[in-house]
């Protein structure tokens, strides 16, 4: 013992076990230990059925995060309008849901139901005193960890020791996987014609894309004349091609894409008018056509006011000059609305010969930052 005579000498701490020291630190630091009896004979059948009690949960936690993975990387989840993939599609978020939650709330109910049936109730009584720990206290403590460490289980049952680190490397599986599963698209695929690039109005094999208006029905297929927009009004367009009537998805779609919204103005006669350089024969007879998507995030910008000839994005209040190739005049907008190109048929029907010259929408990485 120590001079107070509290502290046992080294050799008498080199003999005790991690039970002793663990006690001895507990006394140390003023800690009556009053239980922590083993709630089971080491080894009896009682205490194997409570491993395995604790270790189906983890079981169910490894399997729920398993199936979210599954669930994340091959449920079809893009939208379909009909057919049996659009139940299986409507699916797609319940199923991550419950997965998730299978795996989340079984760890939870594997860890309370572990510390009611396997490791000691552990009852102490401990005294407040001030100050640092005195390095026996330190020791005393590490023994108490390692002894407690011991009381879980872990170090006798192999079967929990297998499905705790099942269920942890589950889990950890599914965080990694959210993550980084969204990283590894190459948005860059297609080279000039990746996706971030191209939009709705660009026909992969030359044929026209017309202006179409919606109706309300996802099905039907209104054109636009140049007649029909009035001075100082406005209208969104979305893209139509031939090929597309009759197939009620590819129509759906078309409306749905965030790209494709445009919004057509016309002005009075006389407006004055300032062309973007490189863009003077975009628009046709006081017919302008801009995207919808606002530079700044995104939203679309659905406002006109005729007055001023400003397009307003009603999320953060930009505002574009339209008669000014769209640039924007105040709020936090950084760049003009890319303008599409207008030309008319031999029926008189709007139709835009190409797509977009820039990238609609904010910017991102690697766009060019004058675009
Ligand atoms: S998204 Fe349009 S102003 Fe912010």
């Amino acid at each position: 013992m120590s001079e107070d005579g509290s502290t046992p000498p080294e050799r008498e701490l080199d003999r005790m076990d991690v039970h002793e020291l663990g006690r001895l630190g507990a006394r140390l630091d003023d800690v009556e230990i009053v239980d922590d009896a083993p709630r089971h004979e080491p080894g009896s059948r009682e205490e194997r059925r409570a491993y395995r009690r604790v270790a189906a949960w983890f079981v169910l936690t490894a399997l729920g995060a398993v199936g979210f993975v599954l669930v994340f990387v091959l449920w079809p989840w893009q939208y379909t309008s009909e057919g049996p993939e659009q139940t299986l599609r409507a699916w797609f978020t319940p199923m991550l849901g419950i997965t998730f939650a299978i795996s989340v709330l079984s760890l939870a109910v594997g860890i309370v139901t572990w510390s009611k049936i396997i490791t000691p109730e552990d009852v102490a009584v401990q005294q407040r005193h001030d100050g640092p720990s005195p390095p026996v206290a330190q020791r005393t403590l590490a023994a108490r960890v390692v002894e407690l460490v011991d009381q879980t289980g872990l170090g006798r049952s192999k079967l929990l020791r297998r499905t705790v680190l099942a269920a942890c490397t589950a889990v950890a599986g599914v965080l990694t996987v959210t993550v980084l599963g969204t990283l590894v698209r190459d948005p860059w695929s297609e080279g000039p014609y990746s996706p971030l690039l191209t939009t709705g109005w660009r026909s992969p094999d030359g044929e026209r894309t017309y202006l179409r208006v919606d109706t309300g029905d996802p099905h039907s297929v209104t054109l636009l004349r140049p007649e029909d927009v009035a001075a100082g009004g406005m209208l969104t367009v979305f893209p139509f091609r031939e090929s597309m009537r009759g197939d009620p998805e590819a129509l759906a779609e078309m409306l749905r894409a965030a790209d494709v919204p445009v919004v057509i103005v016309r002005f009075f006669p006389g407006t004055p008018v300032v062309e973007r350089v490189g863009q003077e024969d975009f628009h046709l007879d006081g017919l302008y056509a801009y995207s919808k998507i606002c530079t700044h995030m995104g939203c679309p910008a659905s406002l006109f006011e005729q007055t001023t000839l400003r397009i307003l994005c009603p999320c953060h209040q930009t505002e574009f000059q339209a008669n000014e190739y769209a640039r924007p005049v105040f709020g936090p907008g950084a760049r003009p609305l890319p303008q599409l190109p207008l030309r008319v048929d031999e029926r008189g029907y709007l139709y835009a010969p190409h797509d977009f010259i820039e990238p609609i929408g904010p910017g991102f990485w690697s766009r060019d930052p004058r675009g």
